[in-house]
């Protein structure tokens, strides 16, 4: 059997056209949303993310602000930082790019996100509302990126058996309760499993949908997936390739070649999920300004 490969590009074109539409309806009401992007430190993948972030602002017109701070910096400055976007009335939502460095908290900093700029939706009031189905909220972009492919692909969501593997707020837990609300792109069976789950290639067979979020190059083999299931992999891990330009390549979570050939359907490494994460972040920066802007 061939899968069906899902592709990232055309179900973000498709978000960014819809994006396109509403921030044309806002530019008529004189108003625009902006985005503020924090990065502290120079984690080159961080910075390659925060640039493309700030490109696809550019791209789609949006107003962009990046912050970068340097490694050493303090929490409290951090803090001083955030709360200063939080004020600034031209900035519908905040993004601090993750993760930080070690000796700064990245909870207390997403606590002091005003919630309703908190467009990468970690505040918890923003979980709170995606485990209440409160749609006020914003849910994380990645598990939406996901939920939308899923969506898209219209093989279904409702009452399948979907087993997450990674339970990071990031991605797995959040999308785990995506998935779990009732109403459309929601009503899934879920399991959240994890580096401790007993058998785990055994609970992942039973998945109708396997989505693989644990930053393990490869490691959802063959004998992971049941026949005819739908792959999602969220990994994007870079391992050595000295005959690559860069000295490495992007590899996914899930060994496609070994996966492919028992799934209804897969998402590629690279261009599946990644280019869904930014999609999903101006789709939920526009709202943002909906929402604030009134
Ligand atoms: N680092 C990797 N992915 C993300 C994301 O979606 N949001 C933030 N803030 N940091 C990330």
């Amino acid at each position: 059997m061939s899968a069906q490969l899902i592709t990232g590009k055309p179900i973000a074109e498709k978000v960014y056209a819809e994006c396109h539409e509403d921030l044309e309806a806002l530019k008529k009401q004189g108003k625009l949303p902006g985005l503020a992007v924090v990065l502290v430190g120079d984690d080159p993948a961080s910075r390659a993310y925060v640039g493309m972030k700030e490109r696809k602002c550019s791209e789609l017109g949006l107003h962009s602000v990046k912050i970068e701070l340097p490694d050493d910096t303090k929490q409290e400055d951090l803090v001083a930082q955030i709360e200063a976007l939080n004020a600034d009335k031209s900035i519908h939502g905040i993004l601090v790019q993750l993760p930080l460095p070690g000796h700064l908290s990245e909870d207390e900093v997403i606590l002091k996100i005003a919630p309703e700029k908190d467009v990468d939706g970690l505040h918890p009031i923003n979980i709170g509302k995606l485990a209440m189905d409160d749609p006020t909220g914003f849910a994380p972009c990645t598990p939406l990126g996901c939920q939308r492919m899923l969506i898209e692909t219209g093989l279904g969501i409702s009452g399948k058996n979907v087993v997450i593997i990674g339970r990071s707020l990031l991605v797995g837990k959040s999308l785990g309760l995506l998935l779990l609300q009732k109403g459309e792109g929601g009503n899934a069976t879920v399991t959240i499993a994890h580096s401790r789950t007993e058998h785990l290639a055994q609970v992942a067979s039973k998945a109708d949908i396997l989505v693989a979020a644990i930053g393990m190059p490869g490691f959802v083999t063959a004998d992971f997936v049941k026949e005819g299931a739908v792959v999602i992999d969220v990994g994007i891990n870079r391992v050595d390739d000295a005959s690559a330009k860069r000295g490495y390549r992007l590899v996914g979570d899930v060994d496609f070649d070994a996966v492919e050939p028992k799934c209804a359907a897969i998402t590629p490494v690279p261009g599946g999920v990644g280019v869904m994460t930014i999609a999903m972040l101006m789709a939920n920066t526009i709202r943002a300004c909906r929402m604030i802007e009134g």
